[in-house]
């Protein structure tokens, strides 16, 4: 009797829970919050643990326990094909061109159904009555193999469908890493001192080629579906992007960037658009799909060896190409820090010329084993420097030379140190080292520093090597005779850029802190520490003084201790002082900490920097996190807010747009 009840209430469950996983996954748009679904989840789990028998497809049962020996082949329904490419508009053009004169004179133009291209692996799922059956690879499009175990893992893809599907479905698409798992299943690697995966493609198929699900299981992988066919039950659609609709109804993910468009100009549009769109997508692609939308179309255009000459990709500017490294220099940072640069072959890496690139640091250089003379793999993406991804081992040759680090300075010859622990290396030469001398007055002229107006990097380049300056000290001494030396200073410009130097010296504590480059010492360190210290109690604070404020760990407290203690940097900000630089000296928020024991998140793009508003926040008590968490009292949100404000909302977690956030912070 009690298990009979039992019984109902697993299944009541089950189908509870499918239809949550279903409004989460597949609609993007939960009922219920993370709690009341782990809530359900449990009961099952609890109920189940007294069953004699769990069904498979029950939403508990995504894992399996025992790892496999090996994988065994399954042969295909119908082959897996692959996709010609198109490079440019024109050989888009030609694609539409041919498929125009096969359809005959009269025929006008395509609908064109259009996807992103996911940068992933192409899977076959099968739902036998609505269950899926059998998940496999596309292998070489004939004969794949059975991956069924891993794809179970896989939380986007539904183990049982819904509403009137099939008796007999084959759905196929891209399991694809999402960015953020690949970054974390990276950071652990190197954290354990394993090899970390080149991109996530890499990665989820490494992911999807383990013999034991449970791993599988963490690795967080996705799937978007992009294509199906009814093998047995009733047609499908007579539009690709219907279709489409069909499948998301009976339970599978598709992707909410694909669009219908008419004709090939349009499908530009949206090529551009995507293009526009692709650093800002949580998961990597490498270009759109077109298909012509119109299936009676497709099945007449047909097949041409492997590919359907109805759908065509067309890429993206390649982000990764392959040069030869040809010299690393070290560049010398405001810091010290020696950051090694990568001299390259000129090559153009999705529509940029790149000739240098980072290799970050020594460790990196030994993790990636990279040589002076080798072919490397660059990347770019978005607005990032490039960097120097892996060496092509195998077109190495036996001229290689290996990458050292020098042990003197390149710029001012002092001695070059490592500190155990740190990856970097460091000139020990502080500001006699020109590199930092100048690196440390373009910061105290940046607009969050001293914000010296017309003083830009050119220019701090040549006060330095003309030995107009010193230090920032000797930037209020100079005259205007000296700026007149200056190739290409004129009357006017010199007189403006005594004015933006004259008018720097009214500044706030905040800001001057922030100018004198204190390692570690950013725009809200710097802005918290003009909040509870005067600028001559700041002097001479001990660590335990500045440990007491939140978010200052021993590190930076041993840094700014270090920096007051220098004498150097004594003699500088006494001269500063001489020449006039001051503040209004009253601690306006010290005591007062209004959002004291908040914590809030900031997503999306504001109108001002991040960082700005970090320190707003900061300075009347709040704490600001990175990620959204029951804890978080409120999330700021600006333009294109993506999964943070969708994790807020489930949470109900307060939301402030800017207005709300200026009402908050003046309140
Ligand atoms: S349709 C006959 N749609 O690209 C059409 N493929 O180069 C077959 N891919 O193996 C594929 N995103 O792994 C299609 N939206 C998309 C896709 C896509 C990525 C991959 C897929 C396929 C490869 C072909």
């Amino acid at each position: 009797m009690v298990e009979t009840v039992n019984l109902k209430r697993a299944q009541e469950l089950r189908k509870l829970i499918n239809e949550h996983n279903y409004r989460y996954y597949i609609l993007d748009a939960p009922t219920i919050s993370d709690a009341q679904y782990d809530k359900l989840f449990r009961e099952l789990q609890n109920l189940e643990a007294n069953l004699n028998e769990i069904p498979a497809d029950s939403p508990t049962q995504r894992v399996g326990v025992t790892p496999l020996t090996s994988f065994q082949t399954v042969k295909h329904i119908t082959p897996m094909l692959s996709l010609d490419n198109a490079f440019t508009f024109e050989e888009l053009e030609n694609f539409e061109r041919r498929n125009i004169q096969m359809m005959g004179k009269h025929f006008k133009t395509f609908s064109y159904a259009c996807e992103p291209k996911f940068d992933g692996l192409a899977v076959s799922l099968l739902y036998e009555n609505g269950v899926l059956t059998r998940g496999a690879t596309r292998g070489d499009g004939s004969v794949g193999e059975d991956i069924t175990a891993n794809l179970r893992t896989v939380q986007t893809i539904p183990l049982v469908l819904q509403g009137d599907f099939p008796k007999l479905l084959e759905a196929r698409g891209e399991v694809y890493m999402p960015l953020n798992s690949f970054e974390k299943l990276n950071m652990n690697a190197i954290a354990n001192d394993e090899k970390p995966f080149a991109n996530p493609r890499n990665a989820a198929a490494g992911s999807l080629r383990q013999l034991d699900p449970k791993i599988t299981a963490k690795r967080k992988l996705e799937f978007y579906c992009y294509g199906s066919q009814v093998i047995e039950g009733k047609a499908l659609p007579s539009k690709h992007s219907e279709s489409l609709q069909q499948l998301k109804n009976w339970g599978l993910r598709i992707c909410p960037e694909s669009n219908v468009v008419d004709g090939i100009q349009e499908v530009q549009a949206y090529y551009e658009f995507l293009l526009n769109k692709r650093n800002k997508l949580p998961y990597e692609i490498d270009g759109m799909v077109v298909k012509i939308d119109d299936v009676s179309l497709q099945e007449e255009l047909g097949y041409v060896s492997r590919a359907p000459r109805w759908a065509i990709a067309y890429k993206f500017p390649a982000e990764e190409t392959e040069t030869q490294l040809i010299a690393v220099d070290f560049q010398v940072g405001r810091t010290g820090t020696l950051t090694p640069v990568a001299r390259l072959k000129p090559v153009n890496v999705g529509g940029v010329t790149v000739s240098n690139a980072t290799l970050h640091n020594m460790d990196e250089i030994a993790r990636k084993d990279i040589h002076i003379g080798d072919y490397v793999i660059v990347r770019r993406a978005g607005d990032v420097i490039p960097e120097v991804v892996r060496p092509l081992i195998e077109k190495r040759t036996k001229n290689v030379k290996t990458i050292a680090l020098p042990t003197t300075c390149p710029i001012c010859g002092s001695e070059v140190v490592r500190i155990e622990g740190e990856a970097a290396a460091r000139c020990e030469g502080g500001l006699i080292c020109r590199a930092q001398r100048i690196e440390s007055i373009k910061h105290f002229v940046s607009r969050k520093g001293m914000d010296i107006e017309g003083l830009g990097e050119k220019l701090v380049e040549q006060l330095v090597s003309n030995s107009l300056i010193e230090t920032v000290a000797d930037l209020y001494t100079l005259t205007k005779d000296q700026l007149m030396s200056l190739d290409r200073m004129g009357d006017k410009s010199a007189n403006n850029l005594l004015n933006s130097i004259e008018k720097s010296k009214e500044t706030t504590l905040a800001k001057f802190i922030y100018s004198l480059g204190i390692r570690e010492v950013g725009e809200s360190t710097a802005l918290l520490l003009a909040n509870h210290f005067s600028f001559e109690e700041l002097k001479i604070a001990t660590e335990e003084q500045l440990l007491s404020l939140p978010d200052i760990g021993p590190v930076v407290a041993g840094h700014i201790v270090l920096f007051f203690k220098q004498k150097n940097n004594q003699v500088i900000i006494k001269k500063l002082l001489e020449e006039g630089v001051q503040w209004s000296t009253h601690k306006s928020t010290n005591q007062y900490q209004p959002l004291a024991g908040k914590t809030y998140v900031i997503t999306g793009t504001l109108s001002r920097s991040r960082d700005e508003i970090k320190a707003q926040l900061q300075a009347l008590g709040a704490k600001v996190t990175d990620s959204v968490s029951a804890k978080t009292d409120g999330l700021i949100v600006g333009k294109d807010a993506g999964s943070k404000l969708t994790k807020a909302q489930k949470l109900g977690i307060s939301i402030l747009d800017e207005s709300q956030l200026d009402k908050l912070l003046s309140s």
